[in-house]
C-alpha cells in the first residue's frame, strides 16, 4: 500500500505467516534495493515487491498549465507557492524493474499494466513468482498469456487505485470477478477488495480464490504509515463513505470522500491521466497531511473501511485467518 505501508508492515505480515508486500512504486532503484535489504535483515519469510507498470510520460504543456490552474486556489489555501511542473513525473519503471530482477524477491506483483512475456521470463529466471492485477477477465487473460503465476482479482470494493489497463470503467465486485476469472483462466486467483474479516476471507476462499489480498483492514495497524489525519478520518467514517475518483491522481481510485473530491468532481473528465495529476497534487496532499487538513488528502480506503481496527498487523492477520478457518470448518 503505497503511502500507507512500508517495510515495517510488510515485515509484520510476512512474520505472521502472510505474504507481506512492499509498495515500491515511489522508490528509486537504489531505494528499492535498500528496502529489500531491510526486509531480508528482519525476516527470512517470503515477501513481495509491488510496482506500478507505467510508460514514460511527456505531457502536453497546455494540459499541464490547465491542471496547475485548477489546483491554484487549493495551494494558496495551504500556503504553497505557485506551481511549476515537477522535474520528473514518476519513477522510471524500466529502471525499477531492473532493480526487482537484481533483488529477486520471492514474489513480484504488478498493477496498472501487464509485463511482456520476456520480462516475465527474466523474473522467472531469477526465481521470482509473478502476480498480475486484473479488474476484468480480459486483463486476467493478458496476464496469463504473459506468463504470470497468479492473478490478483481486484473488485470494485477495493481501496486505492484500480489496477485496470485494458478498460477503465469495469465495475465487478470481488466475488463476481473471482468467479468470472476462475471460469476463464487456469491460474490461481487472489481475491482483493472488501475483505475486512474472517467471514469475508472464508467466503472468497469458498468462491474459489486461493488466497486473499488485504489493504484497508491494515490501514489502522500499528505498523502502517497512515498519517494522523487519515487515521482520524477512518475513525469517523459511516457505512458508505468512499467514492471512486480521478481527481487526485488521474487514475480511478477509491477513497473516503472529502471536500477536494466533491469540489473537483466537475473536472473529472478534464484531469490529466496518471502520473501527471498525481505528480501535480503531490506537495498539496503532503502539505494538507502536515497541517491536519483531511479535506484535500487522498484518503484511500475500500468500501469496508468502517470495519478497520487498530492493533499490531500480525494480530490482525492472525485473527482474520483463525476466524476464517473456524467459519470454514463449521460450514463444511
Ligand atoms: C492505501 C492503499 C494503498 C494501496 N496501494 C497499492 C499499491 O501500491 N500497489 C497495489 O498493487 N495496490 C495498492 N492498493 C490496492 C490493494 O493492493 C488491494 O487491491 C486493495 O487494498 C484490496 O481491497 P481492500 O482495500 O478492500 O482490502 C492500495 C490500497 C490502499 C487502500
Amino acid at each position: 500500500m503505497l503511502g500507507a505501508g512500508a517495510e515495517a508492515l510488510a515485515i509484520a505480515v510476512s512474520r505472521a505467516g502472510g505474504l507481506g508486500s512492499f509498495p515500491a512504486a515511489g522508490s528509486t532503484p537504489d531505494q528499492l534495493l535498500e528496502s529489500v535489504r531491510a526486509i531480508r535483515a528482519a525476516t527470512s519469510a517470503p515477501f513481495a515487491i509491488n510496482l506500478f507498470i507505467i510508460d514514460p510520460c511527456m505531457p502536453d504543456p497546455q494540459v499541464v498549465r490547465a491542471a496547475i490552474s485548477r489546483l491554484a486556489h487549493w495551494r494558496a489555501r495551504y500556503g504553497l507557492p505557485a506551481q511549476s511542473p515537477p522535474a520528473i513525473w514518476a519513477q522510471d519503471f524500466a529502471a525499477q524493474f531492473e532493480a526487482v530482477l537484481e533483488a529477486a524477491p520471492h514474489f513480484a506483483s504488478f498493477t496498472f499494466g501487464c509485463l511482456t512475456a520476456e520480462q516475465a521470463r527474466d523474473l522467472h529466471k531469477r526465481g521470482s513468482r509473478i502476480i498480475g492485477t486484473a479488474t476484468c477477465v480480459e486483463e486476467a487473460l493478458a496476464w496469463q498469456a504473459a506468463g504470470a503465476d497468479a492473478i490478483c482479482a481486484q473488485g470494485i470494493e477495493a481501496g486505492g487505485h484500480r489496477g485496470s489497463f485494458l478498460t477503465q470503467d469495469e465495475d465487478l465486485g470481488t466475488l463476481a470477478l473471482v468467479c468470472a476469472i476462475k471460469a476463464a483462466c487456469a491460474l490461481p486467483v487472489i481475491a482483493a477488495g472488501g475483505i475486512m474479516d474472517g467471514g469475508a476471507m472464508a467466503k472468497a476462499l469458498a468462491h474459489g480464490a486461493q488466497a486473499v489480498q488485504i489493504g484497508t483492514a491494515f490501514l489502522l495497524a500499528d505498523e502502517a504509515t497512515t498519517s494522523a489525519p487519515w487515521r482520524a478520518a477512518i475513525a469517523q467514517v459511516g457505512p458508505d463513505s468512499t467514492r471512486m475518483t480521478r481527481v487526485f491522481s488521474g487514475r480511478r481510485a477509491r477513497g473516503i470522500e472529502n471536500a477536494f473530491m466533491i469540489e473537483m468532481r466537475e473536472h473529472e473528465r478534464d484531469i490529466p491521466a496518471y502520473p501527471i495529476q498525481n505528480a501535480l497534487t503531490q506537495d498539496l496532499r503532503a502539505a494538507a497531511a502536515r497541517s491536519g487538513g483531511a479535506d484535500c488528502m487522498s484518503l484511500w480506503a475500500g468500501q469496508g473501511v468502517q470495519l478497520a481496527r487498530p492493533g499490531a498487523a500480525g494480530d490482525i492477520a492472525h485473527a482474520m485467518w483463525s476466524d476464517a478457518q473456524n467459519l470454514s470448518s463449521t460450514t463444511s
